[in-house]
């Protein structure tokens, strides 16, 4: 039996593209994503349809957890956060605790928490004249950015680079590590 991925997104998707090649080409064992959900109109959910994955949208908002909970495969092995930014309730954290990840795209625990995302992280970087930053992968709970860490990956930071170019090095490094997270984790780390 394949393992199911969910996969929640807000944005482009490219990571969800990479993990669509990844378990395409072997990368990522033994799995499949039976469901992609966004929290609302992206360009992500385009990806998710060329692919012929289920798609869901599901609005923003209160109530989000409860029906995101409604709507997930009882079968989900992994809840993948690839460019999510709707906040997780502690409950829904709490539910599926050791199931769902997140990619950062920063070295945590620096420059990760609230209104740490997107080009905020790579301005910062850059503000703090940083020569090295990267990404992580790491388990999701009620606290932004602060579960467990999984794996990192580091890139490169040169004193002329400019925000777009920090975040197209870290995008680089994302597309290394997370379907290495992933294979690790369905194939058993942490059971
Ligand atoms: C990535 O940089 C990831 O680290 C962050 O959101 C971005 C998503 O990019 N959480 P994409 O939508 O996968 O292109």
């Amino acid at each position: 039996m394949k393992k199911k991925i969910v996969v929640l997104i807000s944005g482009s998707g490219s990571n969800l593209q990479r993990i669509i090649e990844a378990i395409s080409n072997q990368e990522i064992q033994n799995a499949e994503i039976s469901m992609v959900i966004a929290d609302r109109e992206c360009y992500g959910a385009k990806r998710a349809e060329s692919a012929g994955i289920p798609f869901h949208k599901i609005k923003r908002g209160t109530d989000f957890c409860s029906q995101l909970e409604a709507c997930l495969p009882p079968d989900t092995a992994l809840i993948v956060l690839a460019g999510f930014l709707s906040l997780l309730s502690s409950d829904f954290c709490y539910n599926w605790r050791g199931k769902i990840i997140n990619i950062h795209p920063s070295l945590l625990p620096k420059f990760g928490g609230k209104g740490m995302w997107g080009m905020h992280v790579h301005e910062a970087v850059k503000a703090a004249g940083d020569l090295e930053t990267g990404a992580t992968v790491h388990f999701v709970t009620p606290e932004v950015d602060a579960g467990e860490i999984i794996l990192q990956g580091k890139v490169v930071v040169q004193p002329s680079d400019t925000p777009e170019d920090i975040a197209h090095k870290v995008h680089g490094v994302e597309y290394e590590i997370f379907p290495k997270a992933i294979e690790k984790l369905l194939k058993g780390w942490k059971e």
